[in-house]
C-alpha cells in the first residue's frame, strides 16, 4: 500500500503532552505561534494519569483515615470508619479524567491542534506518524520518562508505580524495592490503607542530599507509623514463594522479605520512544538523557527537549520551568533557564519539602550558616489539627539572608511556596522580622525559625 504522505506544516511541534509539553504550547499558542501537540498516550503525560494526581488522591484519602484513626484513639470519633478501595479507585480515576479533560479543553481554547499518535522525529523539524509527515520551524521534545528497572533475578514478578495505582485490592503485605520519592509515597498511602510495608533501599541512607535532620525525623516518623525502613540493603532477586512472593536481599542484614505485591522504584529513565536521536544529530549526556544547552536547546540547532528526558530534575514543575524558558527562546528571547531556586517535594506521610541549601551544603560551600528552628508542638495551628512536625530555616550567619528551608510535616509542599520566595529573594531577618503572618497558621513557624536562627524567635524558650 501506498504510504500517506500529506504534509503539514506549523511553527512549533511539541511531541509529548505532559506537564512540560502541554504548557510549553500552551505558552507558545499565547505568543501567537502555530502549535501542533503529539500525543501517543494520554494528554497530562505521568504527572496526571499516573503519577503525581492520582498518588497524591490516593495519599489524601490515606491521610484521612489516619486521621479517623487518632481521633477515635483520642475517643473523640466513636468508630473507625470503614473504607471502600473500591470507591476511591473510582474517585481516582475520575479525578484524572477531570483533570485531564481540563488540560484537553485549554489545548482547544488556546488553539493547539492536538494530533493522537505515536510521533517520530525523523530529522531536523520533521516529524512523522501514522505515514504524515509534518514540518516545524522549531521542534519540542518533551517524552518524559519510564520506570527503569534493576537487572535482577524475578525483576519480572515485580509492579511499576503505575500498576501500584492500579491495584484492585489494597496488598495484605507491599515488599518495596527503592527508598526514594515514590517508593516512600506508595509506602505511606498503603501503610495507611492497612498495608504492612517493607521498603529496601540500597543506599545507607534515604534521601542523602536533603536535610540530614528533617530526614531523620521523617524517616523516625514513618517507622512509628509501621513502615519497616531497611537501608544499604541490596536485593537479589524476587521469587514465588508458597505464599506469595520472597524478596532476598544482602547488606547490613542479609534475609528475605514475604510480600503479596512486590513494587519497583528504583528511579526512571529518559523516554526515547520514536526519537531517533542518531538520525536527528542530536547529542545524548552520559546517562543516556537527551543533552541540553541552559537555552533548553538540544545539539541541533532549532529542537528543543525539556523535562525528564533531559534528565536533571525529574519533576513536574521543573519541566514548567523549562518549557517556558524554551518557548522564550524560540521567541528570540535568549534567555537562561533559572532552575536555582526548586522546590523539592515528598508527600509521604509525614511529607517533606525544602528549597534552597542545607547548613551542610552551606559548610561545603564555604559559607557560614546558622540553622533555626520551630516545632509543630509550639505552634497553635499544628496543635489544633494534631500535627507533629518541623521546620528548618537556614541563613548566612554574615549576611543574614535566606539560604534554605526544610520542613517535615502536615503541608510541608503548601508552606514551601512561601519559603521559595523567600530563598529566591535572598529574604534578610530584617525582612521576616518586618512581615506579618496571618494567625493561627503553620506558616507562622517558618518566621518564627527564620528569627530562631539569630536567637529572635519570640514562642521558643530557648
Ligand atoms: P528516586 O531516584 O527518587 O529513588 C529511587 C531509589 O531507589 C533511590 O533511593 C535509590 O538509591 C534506590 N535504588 C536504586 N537501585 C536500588 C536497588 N537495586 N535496590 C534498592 N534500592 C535501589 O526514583 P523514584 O522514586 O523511582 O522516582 C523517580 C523520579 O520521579 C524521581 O526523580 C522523583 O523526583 C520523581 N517523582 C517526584 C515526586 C514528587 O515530586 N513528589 C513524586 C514521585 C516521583
Amino acid at each position: 500500500m501506498e504510504k500517506n504522505t500529506r504534509r503539514e506544516v506549523c511553527d512549533l511541534i511539541v511531541i509529548g503532552g505532559g506537564p512540560g509539553g502541554y504548557l510549553a504550547a500552551i505558552a507558545a499558542a499565547k505568543e501567537g505561534l502555530s502549535v501542533l501537540l503529539f500525543e501517543g498516550g494520554s494528554i497530562g503525560g505521568t504527572c496526571l494519569n499516573v503519577g503525581c494526581i492520582p498518588t497524591k488522591y490516593l495519599l489524601d484519602k490515606a491521610a484521612a483515615m489516619d486521621k479517623v484513626r487518632s481521633l477515635v484513639d483520642q475517643k473523640i470519633f466513636r468508630e473507625c470508619g470503614l473504607f471502600s478501595f473500591r470507591k476511591m479507585q473510582e474517585g481516582r480515576r475520575e479525578v484524572v479524567h477531570k483533570l485531564v479533560s481540563g488540560v484537553e479543553y485549554l489545548l482547544k481554547a488556546n488553539k493547539i491542534r492536538v494530533v493522537r499518535g505515536f510521533a517520530t522525529l525523523t530529522g531536523p523539524g520533521e516529524v512523522e506518524c501514522e505515514g504524515s509527515i509534518y514540518r516545524g520551524k522549531d521542534i519540542l521534545i518533551a517524552t518524559g520518562s519510564v520506570p527503569s528497572s534493576i537487572p535482577i533475578e524475578g525483576a519480572e514478578l515485580a509492579i511499576t508505580s503505575t500498576q501500584a495505582l492500579e491495584l484492585e485490592k489494597v496488598p495484605g503485605r507491599l515488599a518495596v524495592i527503592g527508598g526514594g520519592v515514590i517508593g516512600m509515597e506508595l509506602a505511606s498511602a498503603y501503610c495507611s490503607l492497612g498495608s504492612e510495608v517493607t521498603v529496601l533501599e540500597v543506599l545507607p541512607e534515604l534521601f542523602p542530599a536533603e536535610d540530614r535532620k528533617a530526614v531523620a525525623y521523617m524517616v523516625r516518623a514513618l517507622q512509628k507509623r509501621g513502615i519497616h525502613i531497611s537501608c544499604g540493603t541490596k536485593v537479589l532477586k524476587i521469587e514465588k514463594s508458597a505464599t506469595g512472593l520472597r524478596v532476598c536481599y544482602e547488606g547490613t542484614q542479609a534475609g528475605v522479605t514475604e510480600a503479596d505485591v512486590v513494587l519497583m522504584a528504583t528511579g526512571r529513565k529518559p523516554n526515547l520512544n520514536g526519537i531517533d536521536t542518531e538520525a536527528a544529530g542530536i547529542s545524548l549526556t552520559p546517562k543516556g538523557e537527551i543533552q541540553v544547552d541552559a537555552y533548553m536547546e538540544t545539539s541541533v540547532s532549532h529542537i528543543y527537549a525539556i523535562g525528564d528526558v533531559v534528565g536533571g530534575y525529574q519533576l513536574a514543575h521543573a519541566a514548567y520551568a523549562e518549557g517556558e524558558a524554551a518557548v522564550r527562546n524560540i521567541m528570540g528571547r535568549r534567555e537562561a533557564v533559572d532552575l536555582s531556586v526548586m522546590p523539592r517535594c515528598i508527600y509521604a506521610m509525614p511529607a517533606f519539602a525544602a528549597v534552597g541549601i542545607s547548613a551542610d551544603k552551606a559548610e561545603e560551600m564555604g559559607i557560614a550558616a546558622v540553622t533555626g528552628e520551630f516545632a509543630y508542638g509550639a505552634n497553635g495551628m499544628a496543635l489544633a489539627k494534631g500535627a507533629d512536625g518541623l521546620v528548618r530555616v537556614v541563613m548566612d550567619k554574615e549576611n543574614k539572608m535566606t539560604l534554605g528551608v526544610h520542613i517535615v510535616g502536615e503541608d510541608a509542599p503548601e508552606m514551601i511556596a512561601f519559603a521559595s520566595a523567600a530563598v529566591r529573594d535572598k529574604m534578610t531577618l530584617n525582612e521576616w522580622e518586618r512581615m506579618v503572618v496571618a494567625h493561627p497558621s503553620l506558616s507562622e513557624m517558618m518566621k518564627e525559625a527564620a528569627l530562631d536562627c539569630f536567637g529572635k524567635s519570640v514562642h521558643k524558650a530557648v
